[in-house]
């Protein structure tokens, strides 16, 4: 069965692939190569022993989105994670972020629309709920005004997948909201591949770690959490992956009779930051250089994931913990250094 990943060759979506190569779907990937390298390809195929199907394409070329529709008749489910996803980019390049993100979404939607069945996966975020009232966070949380156009872009893609929906009986469709994804495949042969300077706290860490980076700012540890950082739900990014899997054949089943869900992704479990330095330092045996700086504009006290309705409804949980997520982010980096 053949399955459409936008964004394939990106950090979660090349997971993604893996894990639905291993359970024998046929991949076709789509994407603009703009953060991501063909290479991850070969990464692919060494863990899973097969090329996945590519092809170049700009999400926000609607013709070519028709034509690609229009060449792959059999594809039966879109797993979409093509997206820009850089909270201060997407302030200075608002309409950037509206055209990529909220363009491309339509324009796949209103392909599958076309079909009598179809499935759709979207990559969506925690950051919908802003700082929420009570933790852990239910998918039942209000929405909260986005604080950037990126977070914004995730809330009206979840409206459109929803009032498109309503009115498209045979589309079948989930939103995941992700909490934070680290690590990467214990192969070493796909990880995350930040651009410049990463924004996230992993890659920063394990970039640290390897002297790439003099040090790591801590924003703010005057915060009210037990050791004054903030703190998040830091999910392995094969958990994550696997998490597209299993709702993806909830899809497939046609199990869902409502046609819309929503499902957090995390691991209910929230760290410090100051307890994520100390996994860094307890799996890879060395001190990381950091310094305590002012609080990041924007950043919430606490987001932690309720994973309730996923472990019921789809069957999912997280597996691993946070020491085991940074050994693999730790791993690769070394890998990616040394190379
Ligand atoms: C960020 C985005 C969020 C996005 C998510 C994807 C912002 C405000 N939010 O979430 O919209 O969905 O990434 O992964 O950018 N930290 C440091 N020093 C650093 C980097 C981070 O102390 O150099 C701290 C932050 O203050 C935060 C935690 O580490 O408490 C995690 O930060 P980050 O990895 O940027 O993720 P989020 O802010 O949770």
């Amino acid at each position: 069965m053949k399955i459409l990943v936008t964004g394939g060759l990106g950090f979660i979506g090349s997971h993604t692939v893996v894990e639905l190569q291993n359970e024998g779907f046929e991949v076709v990937i789509i994407d603009d190569c703009s953060n991501a390298d063909v290479k991850v390809l070969e990464g692919i195929q060494a863990i899973t022993g097969k090329l996945p199907l590519f092809e170049k394409i700009d999400l926000r070329d609607k013709p070519m989105v028709a034509a690609f529709f229009a060449r792959h008749q059999d594809v039966e489910g879109v797993i979409h994670f093509a997206a820009s996803k850089a909270v201060g980019e997407s302030v200075e390049k608002p309409l950037l972020y509206y055209e990529n993100n909220i363009g491309s979404l339509v324009y796949i939607l209103q392909e599958l629309s076309k079909k009598e069945k179809a499935r759709f996966i979207f990559s969506s975020s925690c950051t919908v709920y802003g700082q929420a009232d009570e933790m852990p966070i239910t998918e039942d949380a209000p929405v909260k005004a986005a604080e950037s156009p990126y977070g914004n872009t995730k809330q009206m893609g979840e409206e459109i997948i929803a009032d498109t929906c309503k009115v498209t009986p045979g589309l079948h469709a989930i939103a995941l909201r992700y909490f934070n994804p680290m690590g990467a495949h214990p192969s070493t042969e796909i990880g995350e591949l930040p651009i410049g300077v990463p924004q996230n706290l992993v890659p920063f860490i394990t970039q640290t770690g390897m002297g790439v980076r003099e040090q790591l700012a801590v924003f703010g540890n005057d915060y009210p959490t037990p050791d004054g950082t903030c703190i998040r739900d830091y999910i392995h990014v094969v958990d994550l992956a696997r998490a597209h899997v299993v709702a993806l054949q909830r899809l497939l089943n046609a199990k869902n009779e409502q046609n819309y869900e929503v499902f957090n992704v995390g691991t209910g479990k929230g760290s410090s930051v100051l307890e994520v330095i100390q996994s860094f330092e307890r799996v890879s045996g060395e001190k990381l250089n950091y310094k305590i700086v002012d609080r990041r504009a924007g950043d919430i006290v606490s987001a932690y994931a309720n994973t309730k309705k996923a472990n019921e409804v789809l069957g999912w949980k997280a597996q691993s913990t946070l020491d085991e997520a940074m050994k693999s982010a730790w791993d690769w980096e070394k890998k990616v250094r040394n190379n």
